[in-house]
């Protein structure tokens, strides 16, 4: 146990440290204040929750034991993405974000709990080293008990921001009627606080330069991208007929739909109503101008939270792959133990409804040659590269590029 830090964490007087020393030689009793490994991580309880209902009816199955560890393992984690959400919820809700200190923070938990999600995936191979055959030997014993009935899976979705109106109905039945007593009431509450999709497009609309009297990102930008396209117009009608030209045209045409129709509010009202845009229009200029500005310093940090947070989306639909894949492996069509089509029911939960940052993914639409990105006028390029010096206000007039 050398280098444990349960050695290192207590000084060891003399009579701890003879405690200590017993402990080492396999009587493993501790001394009254002492703490031990197996009490402080509360072993006795986790070690001795595995309960299997093969050997309960009398005909153990081996494979059930895995089955179960899996499971608890996945419980274990989420609990800890919940943990590391709640918090980050947390610094969001307080405004605690205002202070850019804490926006490292922020962005090392979103990571982690990406990297939670990444070990996720791979678990599910220890699983499927259990054959099916193995499988149907315990499975009838688990009716009706299913993952779907996954407490932490649910609230994790609802605190991401998985819509409740985009939700998959699972045996034309609203996922919340599964739920009981304080279960229900919790997965009410989290379907009513802020979700992490709402704290962010808060944060997104407060990007500084979005200012119309200051630096005016999203009016330089139209400007710019107007001017760009009819260069490009320019270009191509003043080269001789030749067959591609009309390609050509056709082509800028189509970039000429796509990008104008970024500067459409309307339109983004109506996707946001049908649920295929998420954040407000404001936010998501917000979102193109860190992308666009990603270098300058002040920027960088939120450039890594965009990222991160594509990530838990991408890692979440990726979860939902392997899940269902494994499904299939192990009971082919048949229905789920909870009730559900099984792999259909699964299968239709990986498209773009439980995606909750798509906005972000789609940002992507939108990009432009750099020369048509709005040059940064010299106060805000001097705020974005002086981490906090000042507030927004520092640079309300503006010199125009
Ligand atoms: C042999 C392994 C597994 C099989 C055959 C299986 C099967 C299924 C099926 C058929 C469903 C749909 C609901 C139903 O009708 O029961 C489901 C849902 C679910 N399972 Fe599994 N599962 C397995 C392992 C796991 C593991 C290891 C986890 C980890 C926690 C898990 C978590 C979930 C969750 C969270 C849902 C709800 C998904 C949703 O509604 O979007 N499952 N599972």
């Amino acid at each position: 146990m050398s280098g444990c830090p349960f050695r290192e964490r207590y000084a060891f007087p003399s009579e701890a440290q003879e405690s200590y020393d017993a402990s080492q030689d396999g009587t493993n009793k501790a001394s009254k204040d002492e703490l031990i490994y197996g009490d402080y991580l509360q072993l006795d309880k986790i070690i001795n929750a595995q309960e299997l209902q093969s050997e309960k009816k009398g005909n153990k199955i081996h494979d059930e034991h895995l089955f179960i560890i899996t499971h608890q393992a996945y419980e274990l984690w989420f609990k800890q993405i919940l943990w590391e959400l709640d918090s980050v919820r947390e610094i969001f809700q307080n405004g605690q974000v205002r202070n850019e200190r804490n926006m490292l923070k922020v962005v090392s938990r979103i990571h982690r709990i990406a990297m939670i999600l990444k070990l996720l995936l791979d678990q599910f191979s220890v699983m499927e080293t259990m054959t099916s055959l193995d499988f149907y030997d315990f499975r009838k014993y688990l009716v009706p008990a299913s993952g779907f009935q996954s407490l932490q899976f649910r609230l994790l979705e609802n605190k991401i921001g998985v819509p409740e109106n985009l939700r998959v109905p699972y045996n034309r039945k609203h996922y919340r009627d599964f739920f009981k007593g304080k279960e229900n009431e919790l997965l009410l509450r989290s379907e009513q606080e802020p979700t992490l999709l709402l704290l962010v497009e808060q944060w997104l609309e407060r990007t500084p330069g979005l200012e119309p009297d200051g630096f005016d990102f999203w009016g330089k930008l139209k400007i710019n991208i107007d001017r760009g396209l009819r260069d490009e117009f320019t270009h191509i009608q003043s080269k001789p007929a030749f067959e591609e030209k009309e390609d050509m045209l056709l082509e800028l045409n189509k970039r000429k739909e796509v990008l104008t129709s970024m500067f459409d509010v309307r339109r983004h009202e109506h996707l946001l109503s049908k649920g295929e845009r998420r954040i407000s229009y404001k936010a998501l200029q917000g979102a193109l101008m860190i992308y666009f500005y990603r270098e300058e310093p002040r920027f960088q940090v939120p450039f890594q939270l965009l990222n991160s947070l594509m990530d838990i989306d991408a890692l979440m639909t990726k979860w939902r792959y392997n899940h269902v894949c494994m499904v299939q492996r192990m009971i082919g069509g048949k229905a789920g133990t909870g009730g559900s089509s099984g792999y259909q029911y699964l299968r239709s939960t990986m498209s773009d409804r439980y995606k909750v940052f798509v906005d972000l993914f789609n940002l992507a639409t939108f990009l432009v040659p750099r020369h048509w990105i709005p040059k940064l006028t010299s106060s805000i390029h001097k705020f974005l590269y002086t981490a906090e010096c000042c507030d927004s206000s520092y640079f309300s007039s503006e010199e125009s590029d």
